[in-house]
């Protein structure tokens, strides 16, 4: 793995990202981009975000006027909502700059200008001192990364002695493979994508202890459930911006999501890692 691959790799994302594309994402999955944990399955899909949020906060420790690094922070709705409700800082990072505006934008207007900042950064290299955080935070976004030994790597680099990595990722399920398995990642442009034996495997062999460790698969059909129905809702006004051949791509991104999610061949994981 090179620097220009993992360089290659960042430019194609955040291409992607930094499209009204961008734009519509944030919309049909209610302003931030990650998955749900359901108390039921008709839950609303912002509350089982919320719950995500809460449990993935807990397992991080984190206490106000700590230190949080958030990889790959979207338009910064989580590093919010852990200043708001924990009072810690959070130092947010994203290589989409139009993603990085917005979260600017959303955070002033929030008042919370003081606990959180965004800087461009690529989760392989992080722009940071080595221990400067007692948290290191990444949700939905891995799937992306070319070189995750690299990105955990740096992750622990990055992080004091007995502080935590919290990280979740799209998955598919371990048995996904061959042609099905590459017509899956080629659709949804993720060619990286990994299953929970991959991050188990790369995790054994790292200077980390497991604090926590979840399969949460089986929430992913009710998030793709909603997401799906919210698209519905926009779909006329965003195909005024976007035309008909990207919006249809994108439904058809989201609905192989859903399918695999309902045969159970998708799956979300949790790790709460102590370095
Ligand atoms: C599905 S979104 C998740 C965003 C956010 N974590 C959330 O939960 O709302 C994936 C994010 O990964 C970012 N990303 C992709 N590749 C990245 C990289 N190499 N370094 C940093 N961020 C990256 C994208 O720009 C996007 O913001």
């Amino acid at each position: 793995m090179t620097s220009r691959d993992v360089n290659e790799a960042a430019a194609h994302y955040r291409a992607t990202y930094d499209t009204a594309l961008s734009e519509l994402l944030s919309r049909i999955w209610g302003g931030n981009l990650h998955l749900g944990l359901f108390s039921n399955p008709d839950e609303a899909l912002p509350q089982a975000q919320l719950r995500a949020n809460h449990h993935m906060a807990a397992a991080s420790r984190c206490q106000a006027g700590q230190v949080v690094v958030e990889a790959a922070c979207g338009v910064g709705s989580t590093a919010r909502y852990l200043a708001e409700n924990y009072g810690v800082r959070v130092r947010a990072t994203n290589i989409a700059e139009s993603q990085l505006t917005e979260a600017r934008e959303l955070t002033e207007r929030a008042g919370l200008g003081h606990l959180v900042d965004f800087s461009f950064a690529d989760y392989h290299e992080l722009p940071f001192a080595d221990a400067s955080f007692d948290v290191w935070w990444c949700q939905e976004a891995l799937l992306y990364a070319v070189d995750k030994r690299r990105v955990l790597e740096e992750a622990i680099r990055v992080v004091r002695p007995s502080g935590r990595l919290i990280m979740s990722d799209l998955l598919l399920g371990d048995g996904v493979a061959g042609s099905e398995r590459e017509d899956f990642t080629s659709k949804l442009k993720a060619p990286h994508m990994w299953s929970m034996g991959h991050w188990d495997r790369l995790i054994a062999g790292l200077p980390v202890c497991v604090a926590e460790r979840h399969d949460w698969g089986a929430h992913a059909a009710p998030t793709f459930r909603n997401v799906l129905a919210n698209f519905e809702g926009v779909r006329d006004e965003f195909t005024g911006r976007l035309g008909t051949a990207a919006m249809e791509a994108a439904r058809e991104r989201l609905s192989i999501q859903y399918e695999f999610a309902q045969a159970g061949k998708l799956s979300w994981c949790f790790y709460a890692l102590v370095r």
